[in-house]
């Protein structure tokens, strides 16, 4: 049973909030996707409120030692922005030692610490017990809420949670445990899967876990070419896993055996090569000439695939159709974005990583009833493995 922040008593006591604020930062040092940092704020609100210290932690991209670069300094800037006037934020320039305790001790009510950069020491990455024992001495209570980090076995997310009193989940944990958790164990039917992005390798235990639980798979992306290589198809210059086409044949077979339909590209938009920009030309039938790689799913698939999206009554999303950072070759990935934002009557979940960004950049969002924080830690969750970070809080 993991406990969740709201059930602690937290007046007066310092609480160690982990959180995932990997977010990405221009040249200019500023953040460019604050979405992780907003998904924060009810958790740091909620201890606020109940009289509680917060001291954030986080790591920031992968650091080798100290580097300047990844400092959380643009962070705090954002943050305090988020919370208003009435929250200080405060910047520790170590996350652990006594400098952090002395300041975490004297936070004033309203006050939030912001610790830098965990993986500034390599301790955290190793899962160091005394490093572990050192971020533990300065709170009384841990609560972890970095969803996106919750698949690793780091020092913050799992090695220190034995050496604290009181250890609990924060709120958007809550939030993803309950909408990814439905997809998996109850999700309503029919329950409609897309996956995209570049490699069947990557998404294979994510087929085999879901494949049982959903009544069709919609594919897109550079792994769909996979599996119509694995049909005899012709696929032209495609990307095409060599080594996982065997796999991509059991798979067809496992689905066929289970009554779950897997549907493929029946046209696409190609290129002559991922760097030339400059064309896309549509193919309008299932096989791709051998001077062509196909760059996006075409107009018959996005047409098909909409009608699924349409028809769902569950729909989660993981990987990008196409190509999708290049505008002639977005628009799969688009008008399967827009196809569940439309399907209001459905739960839509979009499950991190590219995807999550895509559907940012659209402007779709708000539309779906979920889009998680997690790019690893969703893929290794909707994979059915159990993840160290939630493990621990049990
Ligand atoms: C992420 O962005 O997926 C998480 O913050 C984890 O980061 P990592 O892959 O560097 O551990």
């Amino acid at each position: 049973m993991v406990r969740y922040i709201e059930e602690l008593q937290l007046a007066g006591k310092r609480v160690f909030i982990r959180v995932d604020f990997n977010v990405p930062l221009d040249d200019a040092q500023q953040v460019t996707d604050d979405t992780r940092i907003r998904e924060a704020l009810p958790t740091i609100r909620a201890v606020l409120k109940a009289g509680g210290k917060p001291l954030l932690a986080s790591h920031l991209g992968r650091p080798k030692g100290v580097d300047p670069k990844l400092s959380l300094m643009p962070i705090a800037k954002r943050l305090s922005e988020l919370l208003g006037k009435e929250h200080e934020v405060l910047m520790a320039d170590d996350c652990i030692g006594e400098g952090v305790g002395k300041q975490a001790k004297d936070l004033k009510p309203g006050q939030v610490l912001l610790l830098e950069n965990l993986r500034f020491h390599k301790q955290e990455e190793a899962n160091d017990e005394a490093f572990a024992r050192q971020l533990a001495s300065n709170a009384d209570v841990f609560c972890n809420d970095a969803f996106g980090t919750a698949h690793r076995a780091h020092a913050s997310t799992a090695g220190m949670v034995p050496f604290m009193k009181e250890k609990c989940a924060g709120m958007l944990i809550r939030k993803e445990l309950e909408q990814l958790g439905k997809v998996i164990k109850g999700a309503e039917k029919p329950f409609v899967v897309v996956l995209g992005g570049s490699k069947v390798s990557d998404k294979i235990k994510v087929i085999e876990n879901l494949l049982p639980k959903c009544q069709t798979m919609l594919i897109g992306g550079a792994m769909a070419y996979t599996f119509l290589k694995a049909m005899d198809l012709e696929v032209g210059k495609s990307r095409v896993e060599a080594d996982k086409l065997a796999l991509a044949t059991k798979l067809l077979e496992t689905s066929k055996r289970l009554g779950v339909e897997i549907v493929l590209p029946v046209d696409h938009v190609c290129g002559t090569s991922p760097d030339d920009k400059s064309q896309a030309i549509d193919v309008n039938e299932r096989a791709i000439p051998k001077d062509l790689m196909g760059l996006d799913i075409g107009g018959k698939t996005r047409a098909m695939y909409t009608q699924y999206i349409r028809d769902a009554r569950t729909v989660l999303w993981n990987g990008p159709m196409g190509l999708f950072e290049v505008p002639k070759f977005a628009e799969g990935t688009r008008v399967v974005a827009i196809a569940m934002a439309n399907n209001t009557s459905a739960q839509t979940v979009v499950g991190g990583g590219d995807s999550a960004a895509a559907v940012n950049d659209f402007g779709l969002s708000a539309k779906m009833t979920h889009v998680s924080t997690g790019g690893g830690a969703s893929l290794e969750f909707l994979e059915g493995k159990e993840l160290p970070g939630l493990k621990a809080l049990e």
